[in-house]
């Protein structure tokens, strides 16, 4: 008994603290010849045009399964059948296994539309799939949530933001429509004038109102650069103070984010986009063997005010390679220059891939140790939500980004009848409080957004009771297009598929 206790623990403690190997030596690589195949495939599709002919076929097999559902009685509800362990998200669903796999095969950018100014786009189309296509032509959309592998269908089901989002909102508010498989197998289009109860219950519906097959968003002129300024603070009322004014700004900044290496200790970032760089101050800081870039904004601590150049995409895609600042529990040495330099090129790891290959122990170690939520509050909390999440979990670096939350129905809004100015507060790392506990901090966590007219971001763990979901998301609408179009054995709610037991 004891000799095996032994083993167990020598066993957990190569596997947590060596992991690096396996990741170093396996997963990068994967990850790597992964890109590779799909940046090309994209290349060849898009320039062939042949998406467009095969996207009606496509659909057509999306609404063939849903009839076969029909036919057969339906008697599990149903689910797309993307693989748990690909989705961007540290949890694997349990429904995959046992409700009625749809199959989405839609992985194409469609059509680039400069009359109309948008671009149509299939649901399984990645962020740094749009970014490469759009970007040579002198496009791109107007939030651009950074990480290459977040996909359009998850990001409009889910949630997405970036740094622009305090001009343009959510994800959701760039979209002009979307086209569903319902149900009843038929297939409608949705948008602010078509169908429009439809239109505004789909964001964060999870995919339980129909499955996404296309969706239409903005597209805006880009240009080469941003140009990004950097200002440290170093008092925590000053530093809300700049972040506020820079967010507000009448003559409007394009970007703006904010990076907190402890309370009081913030490094606010405004960027705008210009067609050239001065010389001497450009830095191209998606290559391979920069530091990763959340080290970078923590020299500006020491060294002051900064500006500098980047170009657009290193700078839509900057925290990609350090997965914000994920990867340093995984790969402890990576900032080192000569790993860099060495191996730099195949970072990051996918998400994906790190989690198909978490052994138990790691898994456990994520549960019990470790803390990812987004909570979004008004701007107007954001010091008192700061002091709370300092309080119960400690965790830097902090992520703050500002978005504007329209009065639309839906899901989410403001508490007023108009407009309100939000902040996503990003939490993600190892909590440095001994009485941290993951279920009793999060809900006590969760009951602060709750109390302040804020939301969770539900790709992360979830511990509200169904009652407590209800008080955060306005589901008058949700319901009555559940009751409408049928869904209440085609799909479950959203509470089924987000709580805390319906993932492992
Ligand atoms: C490490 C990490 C980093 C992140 N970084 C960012 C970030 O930088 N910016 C940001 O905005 N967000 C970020 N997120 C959160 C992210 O926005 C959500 O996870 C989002 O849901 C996108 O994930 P996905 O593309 O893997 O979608 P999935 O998890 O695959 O999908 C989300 C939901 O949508 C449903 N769905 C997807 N496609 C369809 C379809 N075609 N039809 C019907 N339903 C569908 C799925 O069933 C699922 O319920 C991050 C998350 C993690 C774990
Ligand atoms: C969570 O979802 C499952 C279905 O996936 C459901 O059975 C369960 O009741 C939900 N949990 C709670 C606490 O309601």
């Amino acid at each position: 008994m004891g000799i095996s206790n032994l083993i167990n623990g020598v066993i957990e403690h190569i596997v947590i603290h060596y992991r690096w190997v396996l990741v170093c030596f396996f997963l990068l690589p994967a990850s790597f010849v992964y890109d590779i195949y799909t940046y090309i495939r994209t290349w060849i599709v898009f320039h062939m045009a042949s998406a467009p002919k095969l996207h009606d076929k496509k659909v057509k097999d999306v609404q063939r399964q849903v009839k076969e559902w029909i036919r057969e009685g339906k008697k599990v509800p149903m689910c797309t059948a993307r693989p748990g362990w690909q989705v961007m998200s540290f949890r694997i669903p349990k429904y995959k296994d046992t409700f009625f796999n749809v199959k989405v095969n839609l992985v194409d950018i469609l059509e680039i539309d400069v009359h109309r100014q948008v671009v149509k786009i299939e649901p399984l189309a990645t962020m740094g799939q749009l970014t490469a296509t759009l970007e040579p032509l002198g496009w791109s959309i107007p939030v651009l949530p950074e990480l290459d592998d977040l996909t359009v269908g998850g990001l409009v089901m889910g949630t997405g933001i970036e740094t622009s989002s305090h001009k343009y909102g959510l994800f959701q508010h760039i979209c002009v429509s979307y086209e569903l498989v319902l149900a009843d197998g038929q297939v409608v289009t949705c948008s602010k004038d078509q169908n429009p109860d439809l239109f505004y219950a789909v964001p964060w519906s999870y995919g339980t109102l129909g499955f996404l097959t296309a969706v239409e968003i903005k597209i805006v002129p880009a240009n080469r650069f941003v140009k990004l300024e950097y200002f440290p603070v170093h008092s925590m009322e000053h530093a809300v103070e700049t972040f506020q004014k820079q967010t507000m700004k009448e003559d409007g900044n394009q970007f703006v984010e904010a990076v907190m290496f402890n309370r009081d200790q913030w490094v606010v970032m405004v960027g705008n986009m210009v067609t050239s760089a001065e010389p001497g101050k450009l830095n191209r800081i998606g290559l391979w063997h920069k530091p990763w870039f959340f080290k970078h904004i923590e020299s500006f601590l020491r060294s002051g005010n900064g500006l500098e150049y980047i170009p657009l995409r290193d700078y839509y895609h900057r925290h990609s390679r350090s997965i914000f600042w994920e990867i340093q529990d995984i790969i402890p040495f990576g900032n080192n220059v000569i790993f860099r330099y060495l191996f730099g090129w195949m970072i990051p790891p996918k998400v994906s891939l790190l989690k198909l290959t978490q052994p138990a122990a790691v898994k456990k170690l994520y549960e019990t140790q470790h803390m990812v939520q987004d909570m979004l509050v008004p701007l107007t909390k954001l010091k008192d939500s700061i002091e709370c999440f300092d309080r119960e979990t400690k965790i830097y670096p902090v992520w703050l980004c500002p978005f504007r939350l329209p009065n639309d129905p839906g899901f989410l809004h403001p508490d007023g009848n108009q407009e309100e100015m939000y902040v996503d507060i990003g939490l993600y790392g190892v909590p440095k409080v001994p009485t941290f506990n993951a279920e009793a901090t999060t809900r006590r966590i969760e009951k602060f957004v709750r109390d302040n007219c804020g939301f969770q971001m539900l790709y992360a763990d979830t511990y509200m009771t169904r009652e407590e979901f209800k008080k955060m998301f306005d589901h008058q609408l949700y319901d009555k297009m559940r009751t409408k179009y049928q869904c209440s054995e085609a799909f479950p709610e959203v509470y089924d598929k987000v709580n805390r037991t319906a993932r492992s």
